[in-house]
């Protein structure tokens, strides 16, 4: 696999704040934290890892605009690219001492997202895709699972934290009605990696409501570079403004949709 110039940008960009939330994550006891809301926490490791990605990214490519999670919008010269920066996808796993966390990155171009990464430094898996070029986990291709039943499917989801759980009165008759006909149903608590193990056949298919366009810009491009197929929780393709998800090949992605819009 031959990476281009700008996934070289993203992942030494990753590499670079991966090294500074493993180093965190080590001392996760002495981080200063604060509450965004009920449920909704931020650490100085998820700020240190946002500047340092804004940083690296700003340098190689000046001038291209940004949205994130914890600085907010940034309106860059160049209205034609933006960058979707989660810089610590999982906070709640990571001050918990779980190692299941990721930085995420998606650029898209005149809104089309183009390129996507999702890393875990601690794991060090990196799910990388650009469009029309595939998607990898490290240096192999990934392909979506090719299971049809339902019922030999594990299927992730999203429960809403405490604040949010008022937002999502469906989500329990969701999870009824999914883990009614599904062999199983995970619940790892960082979208963007997520997105990736549905990318890599792991997860066979993937919903959660309630996302924000940082936790899968990347996360919905690796999908489709790896053959699955994506949609909002109501079947159309506005996944990023309605903050809604539903991923699978295409036969469980629409299996699933339905169980969710019936439910
Ligand atoms: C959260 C994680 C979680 C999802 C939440 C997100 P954060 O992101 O992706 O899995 O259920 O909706 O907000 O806040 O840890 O970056
Ligand atoms: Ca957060
Ligand atoms: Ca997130
Ligand atoms: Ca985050």
């Amino acid at each position: 696999m031959i990476r281009s110039a700008l996934m070289n940008v993203m992942t030494a960009a990753a590499i670079k704040a991966g090294r500074g939330l493993k180093r965190d994550f080590g001392e996760v006891e002495n981080l200063q934290v604060s509450i965004k809301g009920p449920g909704d926490f931020v650490s100085v490791a998820d700020k240190k890892s946002e500047k340092i990605l804004f940083e690296e990214l700003s340098k190689a490519r000046p001038g291209y605009g940004f949205v994130m999670e914890e600085s907010g919008t940034f309106e860059g010269s160049d209205k034609t690219h933006t960058w979707y920066i989660d810089p610590l996808d999982g906070t709640t796993n990571f001050l918990h001492g779980l190692p299941i966390f990721a930085i995420s990155i998606g650029l898209a171009r005149e809104g089309q997202i183009v390129a996507g990464l999702v890393y875990n430094p601690i794991s060090e898996d990196m799910f990388i895709a650009e469009k029309g070029q595939g998607a990898f986990l490290n240096n192999r291709r990934l392909r979506v699972a090719q299971r049809r039943e339902l019922a030999d499917t594990l299927i992730g989801c999203g429960t809403p934290h405490l604040g949010k759980a008022k937002e999502h009165p469906k989500f329990k008759a969701e999870l009824a009605s999914v883990m009614a006909r599904v062999g199983n149903i995970r619940r790892l608590g960082a979208a963007a990696l997520d997105l990736g193990y549905v990318a890599s056949g792991s997860f066979d298919g993937f919903w959660e409501r309630g996302l924000q366009p940082w936790d899968i810009a990347a996360g919905i491009l690796i999908i489709r570079e790896a053959g699955g197929f994506v949609t909002d929780a109501e079947g159309g393709g506005d996944m990023l403004a309605k903050g809604s998800i539903c991923a699978g090949n295409e036969t469980i992605q629409s299996q699933l949709l339905g169980l969710i819009q019936k439910s």
